[in-house]
């Protein structure tokens, strides 16, 4: 285990057994992971709402830019008060906002392997606290699920229609995205604060 991981480990399990203790930080810790979990369940139902709608209002391709425009709106809308609000994914499209740092490289890692040992996506999540050269953070993730709607953007090549296709080339020559089978861990909802 790396010993970043060891230490965030060590840190929650000694939290967490002071969550019933008197007020203070245990009590903050419990209510940062209430409010991660708030809002991780908004940011995917939301966007998933305004994703379907638009895709059945419109084209694939003009559906783009809710996952492009939108998406990266609500996560910066999200991103106040302390705390900092993302996506990641290993197998990022956007080169400079999907990018994981390496505490969330290693949690994705983790929860690929949890899901092929048979947990379902929809049921993994990651609590933390990591101490970082600039500071102590609580940190949550939460698995991202591929929906069949997401196929006609993230999925195989027969799955993306080929307006798609070419906007994808054009705006994102590194795409890493693609190939994606519906229940497969998408990404992941990266939300970290400052304790
Ligand atoms: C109409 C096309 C389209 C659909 C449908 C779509 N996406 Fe995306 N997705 C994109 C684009 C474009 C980006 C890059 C956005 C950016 O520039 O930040 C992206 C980025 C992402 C990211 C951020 C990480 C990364 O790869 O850069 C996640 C997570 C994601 N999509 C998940 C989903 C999920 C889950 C669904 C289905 C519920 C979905 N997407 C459906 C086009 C789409």
């Amino acid at each position: 285990m790396p010993k970043f991981m060891a230490k965030s480990l060590l840190i929650f399990i000694a939290s967490a057994s002071s969550l019933a203790g008197p007020a203070g930080s245990g009590t903050d810790r419990l209510r940062y992971l209430e409010e991660s979990r708030n809002i991780a369940k908004e940011f995917m139902q939301t966007l998933g709402g305004t994703l379907k709608k638009q895709l059945e209002a419109g084209s694939p391709e003009s559906a783009i830019s809710v996952c492009k425009r939108i998406a990266p709106a609500m996560a910066a809308g999200y991103s106040k008060d302390g705390r900092v609000v993302k996506r990641v994914s290993l197998k990022n499209r956007n080169p400079l906002i999907g990018l994981p740092d390496q505490w969330e490289r290693q949690v994705l890692e983790d929860f690929d392997r949890d899901f092929h040992d048979g947990k379902p996506a929809a049921d993994i999540e990651k609590i933390a606290i990591v101490d970082d050269p600039d500071g102590r953070w609580f940190r949550y993730m939460k698995a991202i699920p591929t929906q069949p709607m997401c196929l006609q953007c993230h999925g195989s090549s027969n799955d993306i229609p080929a307006g798609v296709k070419a906007v994808l080339a054009e705006e994102y020559p590194e795409d890493k995205a693609t190939g994606y089978k519906v229940g497969d861990i998408r990404g992941a909802i990266s939300i970290k604060r400052r304790m």
